[in-house]
């Protein structure tokens, strides 16, 4: 397991913090009425792949490339043969930049690059714009800026083929958990940054800066760019904050219940991080959840080491999956500003593991050395999330994310 693997430092999420670049650079068209909307299929789960992921068609001929989606950090990047000096075994052949796809010193989006970095950072050569990301489980990716075509899906059943700007990566080192098989090619960045996609794709008049995900419980789900898919009425809507822990989504500080009694712990801010597998608590509420659970649960079950999580329970029988378990635990609840609710039940904390054990999808993020609260994938999934840039909120909405995406939509009215 690689904690938060594609969380970037807060050290380095600086490096992200890209401000007002490309609108100089590329004329927008105006963001209109005309704006439409892209759905993507997602594979993927939590347990056992441990991430969602796309399938993106970048460069002309396009190929297919596997992508993280990650609203935890903004630059997107792909293993890349630039030649790769460290690239972990991908499902795809490498991406191969050609000269004319390199993004070069001069380009405004790589001086807000560099300019975020301290010591400030300098171009080795004008031809190429560098990269270094670090994430909270010490990966990495170095390359230079690309800028390529890629295969946006509209809504309407037509695509377009804008081009957008992201990293070939060919230096990836992994944490030191990491694996070398990798079920990815790279990371979709969806965060709030200016490299973005979303923010790419709002400067190009595309879509507005809007996205959303549908994480299904029995894997896949879908993801959406713009905001005429979104249910505005049914979702609960809470105002973004500026996270203290750096520039994430974030609903601000709840406060922590287990089967509707106060936890007792202050208020905790959070951060929606869909490159987080699992959910993170800093040590003071993990270790009241923890407490409130087993103080909750029956005899039938035994604590029992696994090697997937570090808190596993079993049954008398072995488990088949969470709907076998899940009678015997209680919900959570975070509850933010205008009493906003947002209700974790056991399918949103627990995994049941090969070896037919269920285990708690919360994590300590002491042990992570994590500083900040994360919910992760596990604690999303069966929910139609919604990232508001255009007005600065965040919502969600309970439903199955695992039909078909047409009628998710449908059903999301
Ligand atoms: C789909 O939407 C785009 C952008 O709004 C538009 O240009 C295109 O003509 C539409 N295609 C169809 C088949 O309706
Ligand atoms: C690639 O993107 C650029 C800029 O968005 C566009 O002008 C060009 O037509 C695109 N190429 C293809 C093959 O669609």
């Amino acid at each position: 397991m690689a904690p938060a693997r594609w969380f970037p430092a807060p050290a380095c999420a600086l490096l992200l913090l890209l401000l007002p670049l490309a609108r100089a650079a590329t004329p927008a068209k105006s963001p209109s009425s005309s704006s439409s909307s892209a759905v993507f299929q997602l594979n993927g789960d939590v347990y056992p792949t441990g991430h969602y992921y796309v399938t993106m068609n970048i460069g002309d001929p396009a190929k297919p490339y596997f992508l993280d989606i990650d609203t935890g950090s903004d630059l997107t990047w792909l293993q890349c043969d630039a030649p790769c000096q460290s690239c972990n075994k991908v499902p795809h052949p490498l991406y191969k930049p050609t000269k004319n796809k390199l993004v070069p010193c001069a380009a405004s989006i790589c001086t807000t690059l560099h300019s975020a970095q301290s010591p400030n950072k300098k171009c080795a050569v004008p031809q190429q714009c560098d990269y270094q990301i670090k994430y909270t489980d010490s990966a990495s990716s170095l390359g230079v800026l690309v800028t390529d075509n890629f295969t946006l899906p509209l809504r309407n059943s037509s695509s377009v083929r804008p081009s957008f700007t992201f990293g070939c990566g060919y230096d990836q080192q992994v944490g030191k958990n990491g694996v070398v098989q990798a079920t990815t090619d790279g990371l979709l960045g969806l965060g709030k940054g200016s490299v973005s996609l979303v923010s790419q794709l709002k400067v190009l008049g595309i879509t507005k800066n809007v996205l959303g995900h549908c994480l299904s419980t029995n894997g896949g789900g879908f993801l959406f760019f713009g905001d005429n898919v979104v249910p505005t009425s049914r979702a609960t809507w809470v105002p973004m904050v500026r996270s203290t822990s750096g520039n994430y989504y974030s609903p601000g500080s709840g406060t922590l219940y287990f089967d509707r009694r106060s936890l007792g712990v202050k208020p905790m801010e959070v951060v929606f991080d869909s490159g987080s597998t699992y959910t993170y608590f800093a040590a003071q509420p993990y270790q009241a959840t923890v407490s409130a659970l087993k103080a909750g649960l029956s005899k039938s079950l035994q604590q029992v080491s696994d090697p997937s999580l570090p808190l596993c329970w079993k049954g008398q029988k072995v488990f088949k999956s969470v709907s076998d378990v899940k009678n015997d635990f209680k919900s959570l609840f975070l509850s933010f500003v205008k009493n906003s609710v947002l209700e974790i039940p056991p399918e949103n904390y627990l995994i049941v593991t090969k070896n037919g054990n269920a285990c708690l999808g919360i994590l300590d993020g002491s042990a992570a050395k994590l500083t900040f609260n994360i919910i992760g994938d596990i604690t999303m999934q069966d929910q139609l999330i919604i990232y508001d840039n255009e007005r600065g909120q965040l919502g969600w909405i309970r439903g199955s994310c695992s039909r078909s995406t047409k009628s998710i939509m449908s059903s999301f009215p």
